[in-house]
This record gives C-alpha cells, structure tokens and sequence, in this order.
C-alpha cells in the first residue's frame, strides 16, 4: 500500500482505489457520470479522435448501487479533516444526496453549491437548463476550510462596509455606538464570504482550454474547490478523472494529486495534459460580463418599437432585428466615437457577408471628419449585388421611414 502521488491509474476506481492508503487523502473531487441515459462522445480539436464514455443504466438502483460502493470507501480514504464534493445535475441530485447522507451523515452535509453559467440555446420545451449542482460534504466536523471573500455588490452601502453592527433588543442589526453615541468604526473587511452559487463560465466549444473530452469541466471550478479546502502539498484525488481537470488544477495550485479513469484515452489525454498544463484565463471573470456589452444600448434606443437583439462582441454588428429580410437576418450597427463612417460602412460590410445579410443599417452617430470623408458621408447608400446598406442620419425618424419603405 502506498500514498505515492502525482499519478494516473488505470482501471474501476472501486478496485483502484484499493492503492491508495486509508486516511491519506484531502479532498475527493468527483465528477461521475450523471446518469443521463446516454453515450457522451466528443472530437479532439483536431478532429483525429473521439473520447466517449458510457452513462447508460439498468435502473435508478443500479446507479445508486454503483455510487455507493465506491463512495464508501472514498470514505475510508480521505482524513479525518478532509472533504468530498461531488458533481450531479438535475437528473440525480436526489440519488447523489442520499448516498452521501447515507454514507457520510447528513450532520456533515456543509453545502449544495449551485455551479451557474450562461447558455444560449435550448432544445428542448422548458427552462434553459443553466446550473449544476455540487454537493460538499466533510468526514467529521473538524474540516480544513479556507474562506475565501468576494467583491461587495454594487448595490452595497459604504457604511455596510465601515461601521460595526450589532443587534438591539429586539434583535434587530442596529449601527454599534460608543458610549458617546458615536457609531464605531467596523474592522477591516476583506469582502463578502463566498456563498453557494458559483458564476463560472462554461467552456465554450471555441475554449483554448477545451480539449474535446465530453463533460470536460474548466479549471476554474476545480481551482477554488481544491484552494477552499486543501493546502500547499495536500493530496487530491479524482476516482473519475476523465480528462484530468482536477488534476491539473492541483498541479497548477501546488497540490499532490492521483487521478483514476477506466478509459485508457482519458488516462493518455489526462497525462498529455498534466506534461504541459496550460491555465488559461477566464477573460469573462477577469474583466467582468460588463466588459463584454459593446452594443451600446443607449443608441439602440431609437430601435424603440421594433423588436430586436441585441449583439455584443462583434465589432460589426450591435443588434440584429427580429424579423428577417428575404429570409436573411437584418444587421443594424451603431457608429462608434472612433469610427469614421467609411470605417463603419466596412465593418458592417463585412458583418453581412460573413452574416450572407441581404439588408443593414447604420446609425450614424458623429460629424464627419476633413473633406474626404464629409464628401462620402452626404448621401451615403452602400450597395453591393448582394446587399444594401441605410446609412442612417436623423436616427429615429429616417429608420422608420426606411424600414416601413423596405417592406419589412
Ligand atoms: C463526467 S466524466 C469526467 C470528466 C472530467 N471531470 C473532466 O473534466 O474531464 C466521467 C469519467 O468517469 C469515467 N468512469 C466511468 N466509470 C468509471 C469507473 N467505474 N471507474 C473509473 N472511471 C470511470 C469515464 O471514463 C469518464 O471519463
């Protein structure tokens, strides 16, 4: 029996964890099939190969069956101040809680952490489904735990941040004051708690991350749950290892890891990925979803009265309205301050054709800069055989007129 870490093992993790020396490991971090019903399969970037891996079940108790084996004795493995946390959705939350209730006791059942992000389609009747859940739960009750604290809100009052509270005596949260009835200063807060609904963008299929296994999880959830409760040089072990995520993630956060997977594919991917571990940012969290809001919503105010989406992240194209043209989407862009309009009528342009748009819209926003473009921009109309551009002068009115003169 040894604790060796920084390896990969082939094979059931029932039977592989049977390496691993009882009351040696950390954190359990497991990301296992979610009873879905189906074969997941996925191309490499490349498109030279395909990871798949089966999630198809007899029955609800076959699945639970199955977890709970393994859960037991990933029990038997972690210390007595280490953590679980496994990763469900919808589909078997239920069965996931019960096993780990069962197992572990529900006294040390510390949170049902919401993982949330944003998606764009749904194919199915419903709500868009835009969450997974993480359940976390201890072995006994003296649990490593770091906090880790999250900017204020902007909705949060300065004096929130800097006068003491207490409660009155009807246990109301009050401002404390001295005995001069002056109110104290608080002491110095680092921000707010992290709580249980995680923001972390999804891997889009374009991610550098991504590296084409199916249900591969980003770096960042695993980032936080490994820094919220291990240390430098604990050990972290992940029974259902898939493309090595959490492996990863420890090496990059300086921890120990060992990483099991019956696919031999996962296991190569897994190692290949560990040789060269690349931690790519989120630009997303970095910068804020703010950042990516470049429609500027106020000018699409004179689009009141006609229905249409705003676009973000297209230098191009700042909405597209709802109704079609001739079967194709209708792109309307905002001059920018520092867009002369022969910058604007091209990067429209260039929307549309990539968008095979047969008809836009541009908003001109500012006066024309030296003759030239002064010249261009009085009575501007760009055609091409396959598309036609309204430049868009008096903003409200003149897009009226030129949309009801369209026949749209
Ligand atoms: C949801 S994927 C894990 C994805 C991983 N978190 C990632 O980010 O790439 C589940 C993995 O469990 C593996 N698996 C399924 N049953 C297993 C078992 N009994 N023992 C070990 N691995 C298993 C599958 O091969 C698959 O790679």
């Amino acid at each position: 029996m040894t604790t060796a870490a920084n390896r990969l093992l082939l094979g059931d993790c029932l039977e592989k964890m049977n390496e691993i020396a009882d009351s040696s490991v950390d954190l359990i971090y497991l990301d296992p099939p979610f009873f879905t019903e189906r074969k997941h399969k996925l191309k490499n970037r490349q498109r030279t190969k395909e990871f798949s891996f089966d999630d198809i079940w007899k029955q609800e108790s076959s699945y639970a069956e199955f977890l709970h084996q393994r859960i037991l004795k990933m029990r038997d493995l972690l210390k007595d101040t280490g953590s679980i946390f496994v990763h469900c959705d919808k589909m078997a939350n239920h069965i996931v809680r019960g096993v780990l209730d069962d197992v572990f006791g529900s006294e040390f059942f510390q949170s049902e952490i919401i993982w949330q992000y944003k998606r764009w389609s749904n194919a199915k009747k419903g709500l868009l489904p835009s969450h997974q859940n993480i359940y976390f739960f201890s072995k006994t009750s003296d649990f490593s735990f770091n906090k880790i604290f999250m900017p204020y809100s902007e909705a949060t009052n300065l004096d929130q941040i800097l006068q003491r509270r207490t409660r009155d005596k009807h246990n109301k949260s009050i401002y404390a004051r001295d005995e001069e009835g002056n109110i104290q200063q608080a002491d110095a807060k680092q921000g707010v708690p992290l709580s249980d609904v995680w923001d972390i963008p999804y891997l889009n299929p374009k991610a550098k991350e991504r590296v084409g296994y199916p249900t591969q999880k980003p770096l960042l959830l695993l980032e936080r749950i490994i820094e919220l409760v291990t240390n430098e040089n604990d050990l972290v072990l992940d029974p259902f290892c898939g493309s090595g995520t959490t492996c990863v993630a420890a090496s990059l956060t300086n921890r120990k890891y060992i990483g099991i997977d019956q696919s031999e594919d996962a296991i190569q991917l897994s190692q290949s990925r560990l040789d060269k571990p690349i931690k790519t940012e989120s630009h997303l969290l970095k910068k804020g979803r703010k950042s990516f809001e470049n429609a500027n919503l106020g000018a699409l105010q004179c689009l009141a009265g006609i229905d249409y989406n705003p676009v973000h992240r297209n230098q191009g194209i700042d909405a597209i309205l709802v109704e079609h043209h001739q079967g194709a989407p209708v792109l309307v862009k905002i001059q920018k301050d520092t867009e002369t309009l022969t910058q604007a009528v091209e990067l429209l342009s260039n929307a549309m054709i990539v968008k095979a748009s047969k008809m836009g819209f541009l908003i001109k926003t500012r006066v024309a800069l030296g003759e030239v473009e002064a010249a261009t921009e009085l009575s501007f109309e760009s055609k091409s055989e396959d598309f036609t551009i309204h430049v868009l002068e008096t903003i409200e009115l003149k897009l009226k007129r030129n949309i009801s003169g369209s026949g749209l």
